[in-house]
């Protein structure tokens, strides 16, 4: 069975008070979350110490356990004078860091940054981040234990020119066909076209379902049965009113959201539309 997952990419939005009151809100409606789907919020680097915090102290087990916390980049160097940069090993390093803080409890520990977005188009367009580039940041991620979630997806221009299968396998191909089946267990498919982010413009679930059956088969040729046991997410304008019928097709194992994230509300409305 593949896990479904709603992540929350929050983007460079919220301060760290406002990132704070988000959780809180989210915390505060987890239990309406179905048992099988995992919730991810993919925060910005200076809100991650606080959320691991609020995460980890969340009391009820089961709730606890439908909540992971994640990044939405890391560098690609391992350590070093590279001012400006967050490590994988930084990432890893929040959540045993919660207990040191004066007056935690003996023994506190936080929510661990389980998940880091890599790939997103977001990197690729105003940063500059090529395949090569992001084949680093994955290694480096997954050899820190950190799952990725990977992103994929064409432009306008590409689809339109019936380009887009070339585009979305050559991301694969050049990438996640460098990793090993242990490595590719730690790695989730995003397939967010560039054209329907932050648009309101979505794929239809056709158009979706098509490129998801598309990404698995090419995931299969390299990895076989693993492919079947790959998250492969739908991410761009996913909000309330579509989130039902792109989730219940059969290749989408879930959403990473943007907009529609910053509010609990909705956020969890997706994450019931299963
Ligand atoms: P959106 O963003 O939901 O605001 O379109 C999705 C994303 O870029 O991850």
């Amino acid at each position: 069975m593949r896990q479904k997952i709603v992540a929350g990419n929050w983007k460079m939005n919220t301060t760290v008070s406002q990132g704070i009151e988000l959780i809180n809100s989210i915390a505060a409606k987890i239990e309406e979350v179905p048992q099988d789907v995992k919730l991810i919020v993919n925060t910005p680097f200076t809100h991650l110490f606080p959320i691991s915090k609020i995460i980890g102290d969340i009391k009820c087990p089961f709730c606890r356990s439908k909540i992971a916390l994640g990044a939405q980049n890391c560098a690609d160097k391992e350590v070093g004078a590279y001012t400006g940069e967050v490590s994988a090993k930084m990432l890893s390093s929040v959540a045993s860091a919660v207990g040191t803080v004066a007056g935690a409890p003996e023994g506190a520990i936080g929510a661990p940054v389980e998940y880091v977005i890599l790939g997103h188009s977001e990197r690729r367009g105003y940063y500059g981040e090529t395949n090569a580039i992001l084949l680093e940041k994955i290694n480096l991620a997954l050899a820190e234990g950190l799952k990725v979630i990977y992103c994929v997806g064409e432009a306008l221009e590409e689809r339109k020119a019936e380009k887009h299968f070339e585009v979305v396998g050559n991301e694969i191909k050049e990438v996640l066909y460098q990793l090993t089946p242990e490595q590719m267990k730690n790695v989730i498919v995003a397939y967010e076209p560039i054209w329907a982010i932050g648009t309101g413009e979505t794929a239809t679930k056709e158009q979706a379902q098509e490129i998801h059956a598309f990404i698995r088969k090419t995931l299969e040729e390299k990895f076989g049965s693993l492919a079947e046991e790959t998250s492969i997410l739908y991410g761009g304008s996913c909000k309330p009113s579509n989130a039902k019928e792109l989730f219940s097709q059969k290749d989408i194992d879930g959403g990473l959201i943007g907009g529609a994230a910053l509010k609990a509300e909705d956020f969890i409305a997706i994450a019931k539309s299963y």
